[in-house]
């Protein structure tokens, strides 16, 4: 059985998963520790991405050319841009844009040159699959977090969106920078620094894709502590929760 990959960007993320994978066993491929077992009886790799876009095409890279993965899902965080999206809220991705691209005046800014495309979308039925699963979680975020804690962060009744997601190889934290994306891109949801890239090495490889981010901050001049205190209170606890649902209905 080809295993189900299993990526994230942070440590803080997936130290949370591997003590529930069953038969765990790890190896090092090109600096990644890659561990495989089974989770609700499926074959699964977990690896930790490092950050930002060239960190999370060579893994994914790695997990295609040597584990043969059947499917690629990447959790984490992202930072929230439209108005809609608030902290605690998930955002499973359609689709994704590399922002910080520009080979204008070569090829239009945006598109990824010789692909003849900016946006690169997931896979429908891993995505629907995936919002089920988070809806589930979301129901009631109180089994996974403390209401202190959820309270403190501001998170209430929190939402699952689907759309676009844009990654690039910045943090971004000031309200500018946020601002000019949204304007630039008004229909992005939540920016962060890995999915565009996994996307395009999936498609390269015709390897299904999806992703799914839980909004960690809102990429404005308060992201910094946003982002550190979620990442430290919340990200490892949603990621088990959506993976343990999202394999245990597959
Ligand atoms: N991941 C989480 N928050 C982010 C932000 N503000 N910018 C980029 N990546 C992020």
């Amino acid at each position: 059985m080809r295993p189900i990959a299993i990526m994230g960007a942070m440590q803080e993320e997936l130290a949370g998963l591997r003590p529930h994978l069953t038969g765990a066993q790890t190896i090092t491929v090109g600096s990644r520790e890659v561990t495989s077992g089974t989770w609700h009886g499926h074959n699964v790799v977990l690896v930790l991405s490092r950050i930002g876009k060239v960190a999370a095409a060579t893994t994914a890279t790695a997990l295609i050319e040597r584990f043969d993965v059947k499917e690629i899902v990447f959790t984490g965080v992202a930072g929230g841009l439209s108005p809609q999206v608030s902290v605690g809220d998930m955002v499973v991705a359609t689709e994704f844009i590399q922002h910080d691209m520009d080979a204008s005046p070569l090829f239009p800014p945006l598109e990824v040159p010789l692909y003849g495309q900016a946006h690169f979308p997931t896979d429908i039925n891993m995505r629907q699959s995936l919002q089920i699963a988070a809806e589930g979680v979301l129901k009631n975020p109180s089994q996974w977090i403390h209401p202190d804690v959820l309270r403190a962060l501001n998170v209430h009744a929190p939402k699952v969106h689907s759309g676009l997601v844009l990654s690039g190889d910045r943090f971004v934290a000031t309200s500018l920078e946020s601002q000019a994306l949204q304007q630039r891109l008004p229909l992005a949801l939540a920016v962060e620094m890995e999915g565009a890239a996994v996307a395009q090495v999936c498609h390269d490889y015709g390897v299904p894709f999806a992703a799914v981010r839980t909004i960690s901050d809102r990429a404005d001049d308060a992201a910094t502590m946003a982002f550190t205190r979620f990442i430290n209170e919340v990200a490892s606890r949603y990621t088990f929760a959506l993976l343990d649902a999202w394999l245990g209905q597959k």
